[in-house]
């Protein structure tokens, strides 16, 4: 059978005046899609989608790509639906909807700053993503400026800092927390004098390991040191404190958040942020132009030249807001158990390597990745997809160092096209039977091999014979 997804009914009909608007109703989302059984609240968009096989015949997406970008949440996906129909310029118009929609992109501050347990005057800078916010702090160091970074970053952590006036120390992946600690304790103390930086994950986006900020941030400290956190992939899975942590910056995205409108956040201290220029420059972020001088706004604006993304803005806050409510700690164990599932599973299948910096020493977020031996990762990812409607991520995770080490370290190549890996992660949408499929589809593949033949097209393994058709979505298709 063909597997055709039909257009949706919304491009041809409905207005969004139509459409339903839960917050005109009711403070809850509708009850369709996942119910979490923690979080009645968090149901998730897209939940139960169906889709096409290789073979023919369509099957429930098993999304265990949490790790890359998360499905919107119903109530963020709502939410932004209700401001559309007020949308208007941001700090830019005299017009009503311009103030609703300059109350809401202001107002989305605070929830994002108390959800990272930020300090009261710490600032909330709105960025496009994690990436945009370590660009922003990175732009904004002090000269000379030291910047600690261990190799196992992601790149977004890794590269922003080599730049002219700052110096850059990079450390080898360590093999354990305490070895962490003191690598970065010896990289401080011997540092020329002048301001210091370390940057540091929550959570490795590679092995889902979580990292031991908090050791780390007591030794920066005592070093004279300011921390910046990654929490790209700490903050969609545990609860955390800034303030109680000891962290000076936190980065984090909307995408993986449940928030995929276009937004992340830099939140953090306000003085190295407000001495810089710029980090855009344009309007918005000006106080006055003459023909012989600019000067700039103060913060939030400074740094937020160009007109603002209220939809993204918004949709951050409201999950930011509505995870903050939610019963963390036992979404935090159910997803536990589903990658406690997951790891033991594909553990036990002959071939199979589970990756691991630390050997077990930490806790993990629901992020794993894994090897077969003498099989191409990308030709795995895609048997995965096309023959059992699995959605994993294949390749070096924008982490190519850590994974290059981890990869050496279990034996593999890591040089011809085989020396990727594949990387499971769970969220808010998985279920106990989108885990099985994974494990029983990795043991088949690992015994067997895939069951379809696949070319390379543009790079990437595809069916030989795929007879799968990409749905209508937008109305130009
Ligand atoms: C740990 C970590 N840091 C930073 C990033 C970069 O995030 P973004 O692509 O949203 O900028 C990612 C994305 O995968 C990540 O996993």
């Amino acid at each position: 059978m063909t597997a055709v997804l039909d257009r949706p009914d919304w491009i041809s009909a409905t207005s969004a005046a139509e459409r339903p608007r839960w917050c005109a109703e009711s403070p809850v989302a509708p009850a369709h899609g996942v119910v979490h059984p923690h979080a009645p609240g968090l149901d998730i968009v897209g939940a139960h989608s169906q889709v096409p096989l290789a073979g023919g015949g369509q099957v429930e997406y098993a999304n265990l790509d949490h790790g890359a970008s998360a499905p919107a949440l119903r109530i963020v996906r709502d939410t932004v639906d209700a401001l559309l129909e007020r949308y208007a310029s941001v700090h830019r118009g005299a017009g009503w909807h311009s103030k609703v929609c300059t109350s809401l992109y202001e107002g989305s501050r605070a929830p994002i700053r108390d959800f990272v347990g930020g300090r009261a005057d710490d600032v909330v800078l709105f960025t496009k993503h994690t990436t945009d916010s370590f660009n922003l702090l990175a732009h904004c160091l002090p000269t000379r400026t030291t910047v600690v970074v261990f190799e196992t970053e992601h790149h977004a952590a890794l590269l922003p800092w080599n730049r002219p006036g700052i110096n850059v120390v990079r450390l080898a992946a360590p093999s354990s927390p305490a070895e962490a600690v003191s690598a970065v304790d010896d990289a401080l103390r011997t540092r020329p004098a002048g301001p210091a930086l370390l940057v540091v994950t929550g959570a490795s986006n590679v092995t889902g390991e979580i990292w031991p900020v908090r050791a780390l941030a007591a030794v920066a400290r005592s070093r004279g040191a300011r921390v910046a956190l990654d929490a790209a992939q700490l903050a969609p899975h545990r609860p955390f404190s800034i303030a109680e942590l000891g962290v000076d910056y936190v980065a984090l995205s909307g995408h993986k958040l449940y928030a995929p409108y276009g937004s992340g956040a830099l939140v953090g201290r306000a003085d190295w942020l407000a001495a810089a220029d710029p980090y855009l420059i344009g309007g918005g972020a000006t106080a006055s132009v003459t023909d012989d001088e600019t000067t700039w706004k103060p913060l939030p604006d400074r740094h937020e030249a160009g007109s603002p993304n209220v939809p993204g803005a918004v949709a951050l806050a409201t999950a930011c807001h509505v995870l903050a409510k939610a019963d963390r700690p036992s979404l935090a164990a159910s997803e536990q158990s589903l990658t406690d599932v997951l790891r033991d599973g594909l553990r036990e299948i002959p071939g199979v390597t589970v990756h691991s910096l630390f050997g077990g020493q930490v806790e993990t977020i629901g992020v794993l990745t894994f090897t077969i031996a003498g099989q191409s990762s990308a030709v795995v990812a895609a048997a995965l997809s096309a023959e059992h409607g699995i959605g994993v991520r294949d390749g070096a995770f924008c982490a190519q160092p850590l994974v290059r080490k981890l990869l050496g370290a279990a034996g593999c190549n890591v040089e011809d096209g085989t020396g990727h890996a594949i990387r499971a992660s769970v969220g808010l949408g998985t279920t106990t039977e989108h885990v099985d499929r994974l494990v029983g589809a990795v043991e088949s593949i690992a015994a067997q091999g895939p069951r379809r033949r696949y070319l390379s097209v543009d790079g990437r393994p595809t069916p030989a014979v795929d007879d799968r058709r990409l749905p209508f979505i937008a109305p130009w298709q």
